[in-house]
């Protein structure tokens, strides 16, 4: 258990320390600065709630690289029986502009089955983005059933449900500034 705030009680155990989240953006930042050196205003997306944390520190970063970055935000529903998404997706919020001949970089907070990450990629597509590639800061084993192309990711982690840094349960926990397992106790309090 880690110590100091209130959530740490309810947390079993960290799987993704502060300080390693935030080394590993800087990393991922740093390359994707390098890879799209030649292209002015990288239009970053990501889906609402989970990624706002890393979506935030992840576009400082690449500010920190002297890439400019520009930020669209969507939210999408995902029909699913109890914690399996089903690809079915539901638009929540659209993208507020038009982004045809842009080049896209979706931030994502997890990729678990890659089903909602594939249906938004094809959406993307259609909309004629000039490119539209992914930076997960987290991916589970299952994500590799779907082909789905993630060209960075922060974390292969354990097909366990997590917590922190955006990752909510029953909307809980997304202040964490970790990414960790909850207390078994804790699935019957929400
Ligand atoms: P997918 O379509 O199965 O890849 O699910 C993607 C979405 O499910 C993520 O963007 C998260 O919002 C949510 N999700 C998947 N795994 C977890 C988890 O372990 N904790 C919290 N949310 C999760």
């Amino acid at each position: 258990m880690a110590d100091g705030s209130w959530y740490d009680a309810d947390i079993d155990r960290v799987i993704v320390s502060e300080e390693q989240i935030r080394e590993k953006t800087a990393e991922l930042a740093k390359q994707v600065a390098e890879d799209y050196r030649e292209v002015d205003g990288v239009l970053l997306v990501g889906v609402l709630k989970g990624a706002v944390m890393f979506m935030a520190d992840f576009a400082r970063a690449m500010g920190r690289h002297g890439r400019s970055v520009e930020l669209e935000f969507m939210a999408v529903s995902s029909y699913g029986q109890g914690a399996t998404s089903s690809g079915v997706v539901r638009i929540l919020k659209d993208l507020d502009r038009d982004i045809t001949g842009r080049h896209v970089l979706v931030v994502e907070d997890i990729v678990d089955s890659g089903l909602t990450l594939s249906w938004l990629l094809r959406y993307l597509a259609s909309r004629s983005a000039a490119s539209v590639e992914v930076v997960a800061l987290l991916r589970k084993p299952d994500a590799v059933k779907v082909p789905v192309s993630v060209k960075y990711v922060g974390f292969d982690i354990p097909n366990e449900f997590v917590v922190g840094y955006g990752l909510d349960f029953g909307e809980r926990y997304r202040e964490l500034p970790y990414v960790g397992v909850l207390r078994p106790a804790m699935y019957g309090k929400v």
